[in-house]
């Protein structure tokens, strides 16, 4: 068996993930490799979930009695640890949501909604990269359709890093606002984040990060990164799906209108009008995701015990092996950084003309789990000349067997179209 410096024990740590030990197609055990699309959940946060429905299920903030004030405690005791994972100087800046895709939406509503000085109209500009994944183009370009404002972005180098050549003409005294995926979800890249935070700070634009391929692979700071908001989602980092996260700097989400509005978010109603709740209540308008949130909780204890360092240590040196062993693969073509610097344990790539959902399909009936299309990353495959690619992403419990796996069937794929 290959053995790899740093690797976690991930024969103890297999046996928290029941799906692991599923077989398929005539007794083929699962090899799981689309883990950017979701992780699986460990039994911690599936009796998480149990316990929860079992014994304490009520709606929350609102009852006197005891279930509900057991659903009170565990789904804020959610925050808490939320909050403590991402080092938040306070709880109240951890705002739920369903999903990642949500937080930046509301982001971009709350930033469409604003009044000076965080005004988005037709003289101000608002810059994003082409490597972000759908959900962070899509709100930017409605915002921009809806205000005027100018939408701009850096483009990708052949290696598939950020093109940051010209950050001083792309950022801009105009900017109000500078968006950007500190890890792509298609390429693996992991971004510099100093460079573009330090000029948008030098003009005075906002920064939101998409942290939804970081957040389960290292440790994420939402202090150090220094930027306004972070957004990510539970389902990529073992917690069920239905939960997203956006952290936001306190003075901007009490100066920052409401995007939702309904129960639970109000200060006070009126026929005429209303007041807002502070933050992080004023965003989450509705009966929230309640056992959802603390299923994320679990997996962030979860994650905590086994160490955010340890796996990102594991996943470095699994993704430095996959790139090794991908690369001896004839006509295969990385899309993205060939190497295992400033890239996360997620690559993409191109196997000769043969087409990714025919690689999928046959990868597939070997038990392998890949991702092919494009990865809701549309204007990467563009910038390549390519209409998708075959993604291998791993996680805490990937094992060099699994990325030796997944080189003999894409042997057997070339053997198989000739
Ligand atoms: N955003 C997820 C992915 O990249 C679904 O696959």
């Amino acid at each position: 068996m290959t053995q790899l410096p740093g690797l976690l024990d991930t024969e103890a740590i297999r046996k928290d993930f029941p799906i692991l030990d599923r077989q398929i197609h005539d007794g083929k055990k699962v090899v799981y490799l689309d883990n950017a699309a979701t992780s699986q959940k460990p039994r911690q946060v599936l009796d998480a979930l149990n316990a929860y429905y079992e014994r304490h299920n009520a709606n929350v903030h609102r009852g006197v009695h005891v279930l509900a004030e057991e659903a009170t405690a565990l789904y804020e005791g959610a925050r808490d640890k939320v909050a403590a994972f991402i080092n938040a100087p306070s709880r109240d800046e951890v705002i739920f949501t369903k999903n990642a895709s949500e937080s930046l939406n509301l982001v971009a509503n709350m930033l469409g909604w604003a009044d000076e000085p965080y005004r988005v109209d037709r003289e101000t500009e608002i810059v994003i990269t082409e490597m972000e994944h759908h959900s962070n183009i899509v709100p930017w370009q409605l915002l921009s359709q809806r205000t005027g404002a100018k939408l701009k972005w850096f483009g990708i180098t052949d290696d598939g890093r950020l093109d940051l050549s010209n950050i001083e003409e792309v950022i801009t005294e105009q900017t109000k606002i500078v968006s950007f995926t500190l890890v792509s979800n298609i390429m693996g890249t992991v971004n510099p984040v100093e460079t573009i935070i330090r000029r948008a700070q030098e003009v005075g634009a906002l920064v939101c990060i998409d942290a939804s391929q970081a957040a389960p692979h290292m440790v994420l700071d939402v202090q150090a990164l220094q930027a306004d908001f972070v957004a990510f989602t539970g389902h990529k980092m073992c917690g069920p799906t239905g939960i997203g996260v956006l952290w936001g700097r306190q003075e901007l989400l009490e100066d920052l209108p409401p995007f939702l509005g309904g129960g639970e978010m109000i200060e006070t109603v009126s026929m005429h009008s209303s007041t807002y709740a502070p933050a992080p209540h004023k965003f989450e308008a509705g009966t929230p995701p309640i056992a959802q949130a603390v299923g994320l909780g679990a997996a962030v204890d979860y994650l905590t015990s086994i160490g955010m360092d340890n796996i990102a240590v594991h996943e470095h040196a699994i993704t430095e092996y996959a790139v090794k062993r991908l690369l001896e693969v004839p006509d295969l073509r990385i899309i993205g950084p060939s190497t295992a610097e400033d890239r996360g344990a997620t690559i993409s790539f191109t196997l000769g003309d043969i087409h990714p959902h025919d690689v999928g399909q046959v990868l597939d009936e070997q038990g392998i789990a890949v991702r092919v299309g494009h990865h809701c990353a549309r204007p990467v495959c563009l910038r390549y000349g390519i209409p998708a690619t075959t993604r291998a992403s791993f996680y805490l419990y990937s094992t060099p067997a699994e990325v030796d796996a997944l080189v003999e069937g894409l042997e057997h794929v070339r053997n198989f179209f000739g």
